[in-house]
């Protein structure tokens, strides 16, 4: 299923780079810069849905962010649970799935408990899922991924994507990156395999549905291949 306001997109990810950066040009500490990336993350959340999206992934915690000063990580972590605990009856009351991508359940106890809580209470819903990457890296998800496989007698690609993180969910059609870097930082490589990518300057908090709509306006007159011709 997807909709003619999602240009054909059924999923979308995105790396939301470059809350620092933001709050930098400003003066401003970083976790200001983060917290307005919250605000951009719930005012898209909400475009998604009413465009009729079916999966939006957001990267927000990486394997490798543990290496920030800790300060910086539990600032992240409390904007996390807050943005949860504000925003969950809406989804519930609005036919969003939550899930979660990546180790939570190696986040701290009070947290893990709250996604748990979240996943149970929206596990129901059919609309909009909201895909959050959390502890994630690509690396260690492939890695969990095969161990499964191989437990199971047979390594194959298709073994291997049948025990990913993402398993269930539609094939990743758009994967787009901001903030100007151009790489993708240890998210969804191997669903990435056949995904467009698109890169923007614009730094996270100033991310709007505007440039979700300009994206996937430029995924719908790419032509994809799938190594055919
Ligand atoms: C993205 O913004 C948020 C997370 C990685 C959690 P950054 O904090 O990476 O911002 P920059 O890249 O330093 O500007
Ligand atoms: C990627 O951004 C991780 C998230 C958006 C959660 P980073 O800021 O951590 O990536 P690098 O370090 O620039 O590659
Ligand atoms: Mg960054």
């Amino acid at each position: 299923m997807s909709s003619n306001l999602t240009r054909g997109a059924r999923h979308v990810a995105i790396i939301m780079d470059g809350n620092g950066r933001w709050a930098k040009k400003r003066h401003l500490p970083r976790a200001v810069g983060h917290q307005r990336g919250v605000e951009a993350v719930r005012t898209l959340v909400r475009a998604a849905r009413q465009m009729g999206l079916e999966v939006l992934t957001l990267y927000a915690f990486s394997t490798e962010n543990w290496r920030r000063p800790e300060e910086e990580v539990s600032a992240l972590m409390g904007l996390l649970k807050r943005y949860i605990l504000a925003d969950l009856q809406e989804f519930v009351e609005n036919n969003v799935r939550l899930k979660i991508i990546g180790n939570y359940k190696e986040l701290s106890p009070d947290i893990a408990a709250l996604l748990e809580d979240a996943l149970v209470r929206t596990a129901g819903n059919d609309g909009t899922t909201l895909v959050v990457a959390l502890n994630y890296g690509s690396q260690d998800e492939i890695a969990r991924a095969a161990a499964r496989a191989a437990a199971k007698g047979e390594v194959t690609p298709d073994s291997i994507a049948a025990e990913l993180d993402t398993a269930d969910l539609p094939p990743l059609d758009l994967l787009i990156r901001t903030s100007g870097e151009v790489r993708l930082s240890n998210f969804l490589l191997w669903q990435a395999a056949y995904a467009e990518m698109w890169f923007t300057e614009v730094l996270w908090p100033d991310f709007t549905p505007a440039h979700l709509e300009q994206a996937l306006a430029e995924f719908s007159a790419r032509e994809r291949r799938y190594g055919g011709r």
